[in-house]
């Protein structure tokens, strides 16, 4: 019996932080800007402390704790699980297209380019699985179809890993940037996703048991879905009936990113879910 090592936490979590520290990230925030978000974070920590009185202890243990965190690399996978989703909802209050959801750190960029109909790479193994289908079009608020439109998609396998994080995936395993032809469409041909579990192995996953609360997330498909003149957007699409969709531990899932996908002539599950896009 063959027994896949479970990626843990420090390996996908430092990945992702290698991933992100290359990149080089700016903000015009103003001094004056950054002083009162900083005054509000400070008059929070305020009070939550003097409201739950907290013991010098437990402020011990959250040094260690922060610590940890960071030599574990686990910094996006913490902010991504339980801070990205307000960051999101409150920057996409001014689209009226498609709704978005979280990144997540699992994002890579310049994923293989693929034609309008695709199968995005999958090893023998994934290929077993029942072939999933997502089709749809790409188009602006008018309702004009976007030629030329990009897919770019990544998800976890069946057992809920992601390639380019856990080593034992081959890199740009399930994932693709799917050009949609001169009507905007595009059909996807790929495998269904499992749950995803926050790695327990970690600081995160210490975090979580320790309060009690469950380490899941519903089944995912992440994307990116670009077209010329319009804003991109980065959302994510769920599936019916998943028994963590009202408790996704990132608090991700919106009513809009449901699937319900049935099965064609050729025994694949199918779905269509078009994407509208805002203008820049
Ligand atoms: C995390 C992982 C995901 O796959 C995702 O979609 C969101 C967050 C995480 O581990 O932080
Ligand atoms: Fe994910």
């Amino acid at each position: 019996m063959t027994t896949i090592e479970r990626p843990t936490a420090a390996g996908s979590g430092s990945a992702a932080t290698a991933n992100f520290a290359g990149e080089r990230f700016t903000a015009d925030t103003t001094p004056e800007r950054l002083s009162a978000i900083a005054t509000d974070v400070f008059a929070g920590f305020s009070a939550l402390i003097d409201k739950h009185e907290i013991t010098y202890d437990e402020y011990r243990v959250l040094k260690q704790w922060l610590i940890e965190v960071g030599e574990g690399g686990e910094w996006p996978l913490l902010l991504d699980v339980f801070v990205e989703h307000d960051i999101e909802e409150v920057n996409s209050r001014k689209y009226k297209g498609s709704k978005g959801s979280i990144e997540g750190p699992y994002y890579l960029a310049d994923a293989p380019l693929l034609p309008a109909k695709a199968t995005l790479p999958m090893r023998p193994q994934d290929a077993r699985e029942t072939p999933f289908v997502l089709h749809g079009q790409v188009r602006d608020l008018a309702g004009a179809p976007l030629a030329g439109a990009t897919v770019e998609i990544w998800h976890a396998d069946a057992e809920g890993f992601y390639s380019g994080f856990a080593p034992h995936i081959p890199d740009w395993n399930l994932r693709g940037t799917v050009v949609a032809d001169g009507e905007g469409r595009y059909e996807i041909t790929t495998i269904r996703p499992a749950p995803y579990q926050i790695p327990t192995d970690g600081p995160t996953g210490t975090f979580i048991e320790a309060a009690g609360w469950h380490p899941w997330r519903p089944a995912h498909l992440h994307l990116r879905v670009s077209g010329k003149g319009q804003h991109p957007i980065i959302t994510q699409l769920y599936f019916t009936g998943d028994r963590w969709l009202d408790s996704d531990v990132a608090s991700a899932t919106k009513p809009e990113l449901l699937l319900d996908p049935k099965p064609d002539e050729q025994g694949r599950n199918s779905v269509r879910y078009d994407f509208v896009l805002d203008p820049e």
